[in-house]
């Protein structure tokens, strides 16, 4: 019997026009742009403005535009699956949310969180569905609003993080394209390096908690680097060498985009020139569960059916994984 697989048949995104520079960023914290770019790798990020806009205003506006370029209408969608971490609120799921802003009646949605590896996690659980043959129309979201978590008071964090939101379209095929292959690994014992102190039910918002500080990302740079760029790198080589893949076959690396140097680290890794590598950090900066769907949306021009590519992410849990993917059609 011919194998059903999941396969991504339409991407977009939507990036908020405000554009914080580094420049902009030296004004408010001890930093300068030469540190940002030597160190990260970021040049700019964008920030969603206004008031009462959460996650979901960019996630919405990504489904939308995914389901017009696509001519799919909101009736056929069977699921819908938000990573974030960065709800709109603790409950309901933004993935409701997001589905009644773009009219979308006869689906079930929910969120994930894996941090930054939570687009990932979400393409490899919504293409279960499809191979189950249970749904056959599955949306997978990735959208933060990191803004509304980060210390701008803060140079540790505040250089690193941007706002954005993407969406992609997954559907039966059984032409040997799709979702091939997926690692997903997470280590709990990672907790302290990198979480948000409270807001939780382990330690509810309070004054105490407001004037702490203690609703923004906390992170100990260091300690996830050295986490991130061996186990992103030692998670694509794995999914390469278990599937007999070499550097030569592959077409694209799609690592999460949260450092530079860990990008290199992970292509040198898999014998991948830079030139197979889509990198947009500096223009985004890191915007968690939307980095892997906004590069792909900006290089989907360029890809071709057949394309074999990999997806690669390190995030906060820890989580970390990486899928193979062979791309659908030609765009
Ligand atoms: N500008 C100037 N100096 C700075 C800045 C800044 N913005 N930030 C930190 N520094 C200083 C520090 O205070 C420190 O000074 P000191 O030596 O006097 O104490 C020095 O620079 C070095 O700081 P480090 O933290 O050691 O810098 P590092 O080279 O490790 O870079 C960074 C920090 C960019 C955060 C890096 O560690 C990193 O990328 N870590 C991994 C991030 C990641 O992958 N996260 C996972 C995904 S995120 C998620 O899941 C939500």
């Amino acid at each position: 019997m011919t194998k059903v697989r999941a396969a991504i048949t339409g991407i977009a995104a939507m990036v908020p026009p405000y554009i914080l520079t580094n420049k902009e960023l030296e004004m408010m914290v001890d930093t300068s742009d030469e540190w940002i770019t030597t160190r990260t790798g970021i040049k700019e990020r964008h920030i969603l403005k206004g008031d009462g806009l959460g996650t979901s205003e960019m996630g919405s506006a990504a489904v939308k535009e995914l389901l017009k370029k696509t001519g799919t209408s909101p009736d056929e969608i069977d699921l819908l699956i938000c990573a974030t971490v960065t709800p709109d609120m603790i409950f309901p799921a933004t993935a409701n949310i997001i589905s009644n802003k773009a009219g979308i009646k006869n689906a079930f949605s929910f969120d994930m969180n894996a941090a930054c590896s939570g687009f990932l996690f979400a393409v490899a659980t919504g293409s279960k569905y499809i191979e189950s043959g249970t749904s056959k129309k599955v949306i997978i979201v990735g959208a933060d609003k990191m803004s509304s978590i980060t210390d701008y008071t803060n140079r540790d964090t505040c250089v690193l993080f941007g706002d954005a939101g993407g969406a992609i379209l997954l559907e039966p095929a059984t032409d040997d394209c799709g979702i091939m292959d997926s690692i997903l690994l997470a280590d709990g014992s990672g907790q302290p390096y990198l979480h948000m102190k409270a807001g939780g039910s382990s330690r509810p918002p309070s004054h105490e908690t407001i004037d702490g500080k203690e609703h923004f990302v906390y992170q100990e740079g260091q300690a996830v680097f050295k986490f991130a760029v061996t186990k992103m790198a030692d998670i694509s080589a794995e999914i390469m060498g278990r599937n007999n893949l070499t550097g030569e076959d592959i077409a694209w690396l799609v690592p999460h985009q949260a450092n530079l140097r860990i990008i290199e680290a992970t292509a040198r890794r898999m014998g991948i020139g830079k030139n197979k590598v889509m990198i947009n950090i500096e223009r985004y900066g890191n915007t968690t569960t939307a980095t892997i769907p906004l590069c792909l949306w900006e290089w989907e021009h360029k890809l071709k059916k057949g394309d074999n590519i990999i997806l690669a992410a390190f995030g906060g849990g820890f989580t970390w994984g990486s899928i193979w993917v062979k791309w659908a059609y030609d765009s």
